[in-house]
């Protein structure tokens, strides 16, 4: 019997070394700051949790207590915290400081690792409004992860309130907002266009997400065009404490690179102005993210202005600086597009001298060693982007509809355009009541039907669908038609198709701000597909 849970990990011998070693960095530099340890407790109530969006309700590891309230293992630190500094230091002008280590139990990703639960460092600072509060916290989070030798660090900023600012304007209902911080956090236009335009936005107003959607970068960069969108006093404040907030992290560290990225909404829907993030050594995960919260402890009962972060020590457990490359790498979808990508990526002039169409190889570096093309299984195309063992993807738009892909949209292009579609066998007839089908998309398909309001029985396949109803498998499938060839030369017919197929540029999104320059130039050669 193996008793192993996969993504639960013990931590023994050099490692426990190294976790010593990065939690005393991380109480020293705290204590240097005047922050005071704190020990939360393990349990929390469901209830705490349920209406907090970023806390995944599914996730939650819930249990029922002897007296039939649900209580949770705490999927997030901050809400606790609050909850206890809300109540015991209920005079909002004594700031408290506080910084905990503690499992949090929540899934992660990283390279190399999925994890169930992570030890987790942070700070929580109860403070004053003004700004000085996330200096001062970011001044902290710099300093450790520079202690503990770790280079290239980057600061992402963003504004909770700058958004509201401008969703303000636009009397949308809370839901509407939340699917929208949802496309803007994947950067996925091809889904936000859409929306906009199914609760009448004006062009102006999509014009304006869309510009918001590409508002990443250096502060000189994006300044001037996120003035431009200012539509009221609160966009227009939210904006000036982001530019005051840069210089100060300038005066602390004038070296570290300041991105400012405006998608950076809210993950966690208690975050109320500033939002950041820091990246380091190379890692395609946040090292540290944090935000202003100062309006979480009035739901226990207290106003009180707050700032902090949370630093994934788990993922610095495992960070190894040689594994930090330079060059791109691009995971494409092996198979219908590969060669019109490649051949569209030499015409701009990326040339990558030993591909050729009957190579068995799977990877490829351009001449001049910037970028780097893996070909992989489609639906593996996410998971490398997401981990960020790609920094790009080509990938069908089926894939992403069926997976649950946590990274950027970034482009669709005009090629391995195709339909996602109903087919029976020629000669026959669809039984009454509940039918089956065999699908590579069972997601998809159960969507559309429930939709429809069509009871089915899904059957989960690998490839070769079309085989499902010659052999009595299933009554019809779902799967993509391109020519319908497949379709004709196994004798079954195309009834009805439903969705349109087109193939997406896709990006992890820490690359995204840490190698922008190069991802920029890739797409712009793919601009014309
Ligand atoms: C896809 C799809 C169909 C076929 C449709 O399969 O599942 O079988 O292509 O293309 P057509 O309309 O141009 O004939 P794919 O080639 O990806 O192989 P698979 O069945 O092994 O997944």
């Amino acid at each position: 019997m193996n008793y192993e849970i996969t993504g639960s990990r013990t931590i023994f011998g050099d490692e426990v070394k190294r976790m010593r070693e990065i939690t005393n960095v991380l109480i020293n530099e705290s204590e240097k700051s005047g922050f005071e340890e704190i020990m939360i407790p393990n349990f929390e109530d469901y209830d705490l949790y349920k209406n907090h969006r970023g806390i995944d309700r599914l996730q939650m590891v819930k249990t029922i207590d002897n007296d039939g309230r649900v209580i949770v293992l705490r999927p997030d630190a901050t809400i606790g915290i609050t909850r206890f500094v809300s109540k015991n230091f209920p005079i909002p002008e004594s700031p408290v400081k506080l910084f905990y280590i503690s499992t949090i139990f929540r899934e992660f990703k990283g390279v190399k690792k999925v994890g169930r639960d992570f030890i987790q460092g942070g700070v929580e600072f109860f403070g004053v409004p003004g700004i000085e509060c996330e200096a001062e916290v970011i001044k902290l989070a710099i300093s450790i992860i520079r202690n503990l030798n770790i280079n290239n660090i980057q600061i992402g900023l963003g504004s909770a309130e700058y958004l509201s600012g401008f969703l303000s304007t636009l009397n949308l209902d809370r839901e509407d907002e939340d699917t929208i911080m949802e496309f803007l956090e994947g950067r996925d236009l091809s889904g936000l266009i859409p929306f906009l335009e199914s609760r009448g936005l004006s062009a102006e107003d999509i014009d304006a997400f869309i510009e918001l959607t590409s508002m990443v970068g250096e502060s000189k960069k994006v300044l001037p065009r996120a003035i431009e969108l200012i539509r009221n006093e609160k966009m227009k404040s939210a904006l000036n404490r982001l530019e005051d907030l840069s210089d100060m992290i300038r005066e602390i560290d004038s070296k570290i690179c300041i991105k400012l990225d405006f998608t950076l909404t809210k993950r966690f829907n208690y975050y109320t102005d500033t939002i950041f993030e820091l990246y380091a050594g190379g890692m395609h995960v946040p090292v540290v993210s944090g935000g202003r919260y100062d309006k979480l402890a009035a739901e226990f009962g207290a106003e009180r202005p707050a700032v902090g972060f949370g630093m994934n020590l788990s993922l610095l457990l495992d960070f190894n600086e040689n594994n930090a490359e330079d060059i791109v790498t691009v995971a494409i979808a092996k198979g219908r597009f590969t060669d019109e990508v490649v051949r569209v990526l030499s015409e701009g002039g990326l040339d990558f001298p030993d591909y050729h169409k009957e190579t068995r190889k799977l990877l490829f570096k351009d001449s001049e060693n910037k970028y780097k093309l893996i070909f992989v299984k489609s639906p593996d195309v996410p998971t490398y982007v997401e981990s960020g063992a790609a920094d790009l993807g080509i990938v069908g738009s089926d894939i992403l509809d069926e997976g649950d892909f946590d990274g950027y949209i970034l482009k669709t292009t005009g090629i391995g355009k195709c339909r996602m579609s109903f087919a029976k066998l020629k000669e026959s007839n669809i039984p009454k009541g509940s039918i089956t089908v065999a699908s590579k998309y069972p997601r998809i398909a159960a969507d559309y039907l429930k939709n429809q309001g069509v009871s089915a029985n899904l059957i989960k396949l690998n490839g070769s669908v079309e085989l499902g109803p010659i052999v009595g498998l299933s009554d019809l499938i779902v799967d993509i038609v391109e020519s319908g060839k497949t379709l004709k030369e196994n004798g079954l017919e195309e009834m009805e198709s439903f969705k349109d197929i087109s193939s997406k540029v896709i990006c992890n999104k820490v690359s995204f701000k840490t190698k922008q320059e190069y991802i920029e130039k890739f797409l712009e050669l793919l601009k014309d597909i």
